[in-house]
């Protein structure tokens, strides 16, 4: 630091206390909303949480209401968000809260980390904002922020750590930590940043280098797997076949068509994906007709490019009590068991917990389907 701390943290928490974006989670502070934003903004940018945070609290506006809630309509809230991992952990926090610690939240930044889903990041974003404890909390922002504060190429988080609690300002830790991520989100960005209306400039050795576009180096990174999956669309006197995930794992306990990964290196062809969805209804027990190919629906999840093409295929006679079998999964993953399944009224696809990219095959299902009126579901 070329010139004193407290004339840094001066400036940084003056430029926040002007310019602080007016977010959902900034009025009516409590430790319930700061979790639940925390939570909701980790991998996610502020822009997208905004509309599921106001939703969420519409829902769900305390411990309490959460706690009682079935995790299904958790997850369902969710959707769309991505990573359900995080609502079904604020889901077993809210119930922990209940039962384990009269209603609130620890205060204590090593207590909530053994909150489940709960890092370091996001105990001393919650310890500091929530409740005053003079924590540095350092997300990706933060780190860049950091980098080139000190003009590091690349840093240990402990390292990382120790700068951040240096500098943190223990008179408003949540303040100062909220300016350090805002810094980063709206100033000093990993394109272009505004430099020149950087409030602490001054301080920024990267700035005096002249390696402010090089700092943190950027890591390469590796490619994703692109994978296949045939989706079967087995409809049955107006309802369709749904199965639940399992409970861990990617999209852990939602709700999707049965679908099938398709070989490594297998050319989709409209015969392969056919032949793989009517196999894989065989595995229910399930015996059907192609009836038609729908449009191919692309996701991409962090680590995986996913395609799914479903099929509809026609089942006679009203459908009994779907019996699914061990190993359908759309991720391709090991089963551990077995899973729920049940016939869906299209009309009612929105009962149930399904991903972003089903939720677009169930668009083109009700679409293609829209006329027929089911008689059977549950
Ligand atoms: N990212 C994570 N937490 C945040 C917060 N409290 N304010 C702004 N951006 C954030």
């Amino acid at each position: 630091m070329r010139r004193d701390r407290a004339a840094f943290r001066r400036a940084l928490l003056d430029h926040f206390d002007r310019n602080r974006r007016p977010l959902p989670w900034r009025s009516e502070r409590t430790p319930y909303r700061v979790m639940v934003s925390e939570v909701m903004l980790q991998q996610t940018r502020v822009e997208t949480v905004i509309p599921y945070y106001r939703r969420w609290l519409r829902r769900f506006p305390g411990w309490d209401e959460l706690a009682a809630a079935p995790l299904d309509d958790v997850l369902r809230a969710w959707r769309g968000l991505g990573y359900y991992g995080r609502g079904r952990n604020l889901h077993r926090t809210a119930r922990l809260v209940r039962e384990r610690f009269g209603g609130g939240l620890p205060e204590d930044p090593d207590a909530l980390r053994e909150l489940p889903g709960v890092g370091e990041y996001t105990a001393a974003a919650v310890a500091s904002i929530a409740f005053g404890r003079p924590v540095a909390a350092v997300d990706g922002n933060v780190r860049r922020v950091l980098c080139r504060l000190f003009d590091l190429e690349e840093a240990t988080a402990a390292r990382l750590r120790d700068e951040a609690a240096r500098l943190l300002d223990p008179g408003r830790p949540g303040d100062f930590n909220e300016a350090m991520m805002e810094l980063g989100a709206t100033v000093c960005t990993p394109r272009s940043p505004g430099c020149d209306g950087c409030p602490v400039e001054a301080w920024c050795r990267a700035r005096a280098s002249g390696t402010v576009d090089e700092r943190p180096r950027r890591r390469a990174r590796g490619k994703v797997p692109r994978l296949e999956y045939a989706t079967a669309v087995a409809v049955a006197d107006g309802a369709v076949l749904l199965v639940k995930r399992p409970e861990t794992g990617l999209l852990a306990g939602m709700w999707e068509f049965p679908a099938v990964r398709l070989g490594d290196g297998e050319r989709p062809g409209r015969r392969s994906v056919a032949t793989a969805a009517l196999r894989l209804l065989e595995d229910f027990g399930l015996r059907g007709r192609l009836a038609a190919r729908l449009d191919p629906v692309r996701h991409a999840f962090t680590h995986l490019h996913a395609t799914y093409r479903p099929v509809v295929v026609t089942l006679p006679g009203m459908p009994g009590a779907p019996h699914p079998p061990r190993t359908a999964s759309a991720s391709g993953a090991d089963d551990d068991g077995p899973r729920d399944a049940a016939w869906a009224d299209p009309a009612r696809f929105d009962d149930f917990a399904l991903p972003v990219a089903q939720q677009r095959i169930a668009a083109l299902v009700r679409s293609r389907l829209r006329g027929t009126r089911p008689r059977a579901s549950g």
